[in-house]
């Protein structure tokens, strides 16, 4: 048997080893550092760059965390994450999950976390109280899914809105581990559609929206390229106004 027989095979297998290679590394633990807010209470943050608001304060039992690099322009905004800590001394296995609501840096680290998570991932009560004052410590961190139950995709009217000329909301209780990369709002008479501009965080915002009830499309992007259209079957109702929650009767789990 001559080598041009089995060399597109031999391709085809190491092509499907890196195929393979490369799925389970999505999975992989990633090293960092992280610290947390010296002035953070046990509660999560409603000041934080996603713009979450009061959904912020009370997100994840006040598991959240600001993050620099994977805040990416607030794509990140919502995504979870496990990070543990790699002190063995100290650090639970299991580490905490948290969820990003802000924006920040400082001292090489990718999460600067609520103090509620960061002694989250401690083995103790004595063990969190030497995280703390270590203050930034080594962790080994990997997007995971975020789950809510109980809880359909929500969207939350900004304060600054104003109907009928200026739309701002923010979306809350999104599960799974796929980012939000595009919203559009469409007409429901005539299917006039309009792509929306994450105005900062986790905030999408137009002005001049198309009139009447709205329906919302979410484009939800995995990290191997894979886009997806979601649209819930709730409407946003004609006379929206700065404040409304609204429920889309939708929830996705991946
Ligand atoms: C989610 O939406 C569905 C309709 O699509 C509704 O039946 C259900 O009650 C909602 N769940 C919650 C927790 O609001």
């Amino acid at each position: 048997m001559s080598l041009s027989f089995w060399y597109p095979l031999l391709l085809t297998s190491l092509l499907f080893m890196q195929t393979l290679a490369d799925t389970s590394c999505t999975d992989c633990l990633i090293n960092s550092r992280a610290s947390y807010y010296p002035n953070s209470d046990e509660q999560g943050t409603s000041v934080g760059a996603c713009g979450f608001g009061s959904f912020g304060a009370t997100l994840n039992g006040g598991d959240v965390t600001a993050a620099s690099d994977l805040y990416r322009n607030g794509v990140g905004c919502g995504a979870c994450y496990q990070v543990k800590c790699t002190n063995s001394a100290y650090c639970s296995d299991k580490g905490v999950t948290v969820v990003i609501t802000d924006q920040g840096s400082g001292h090489n680290t990718d999460f600067i976390m609520s103090k509620h998570a960061f002694t989250g991932m401690a083995q103790t009560i004595d063990a969190a109280a030497n995280l703390l004052a270590l203050g930034v410590v080594d962790v080994e961190y990997r997007r995971v899914s975020c789950s809510y139950s109980n809880k359909n995709i929500t969207i939350k009217i900004d304060e600054s809105s104003g109907n009928p000329h200026y739309l701002a909301f923010v979306i809350w209780n999104q599960q799974g581990k796929r980012d939000i990369t595009a919203v559009q709002l469409c007409e429901t008479q005539n299917f006039v559609c309009k792509l929306l501009d994450r105005d900062h965080g986790a905030v999408w915002a137009t002005t001049s929206p198309p009139t009447g009830p709205l329906s919302l499309r979410m484009l939800f992007s995995d990290d191997e390229g894979e886009d997806t259209w979601v649209v819930p079957p709730n409407n946003i109702p004609q006379d929206w106004k700065a404040g409304d929650i609204y429920d889309s009767g939708i929830q996705v789990t991946q």
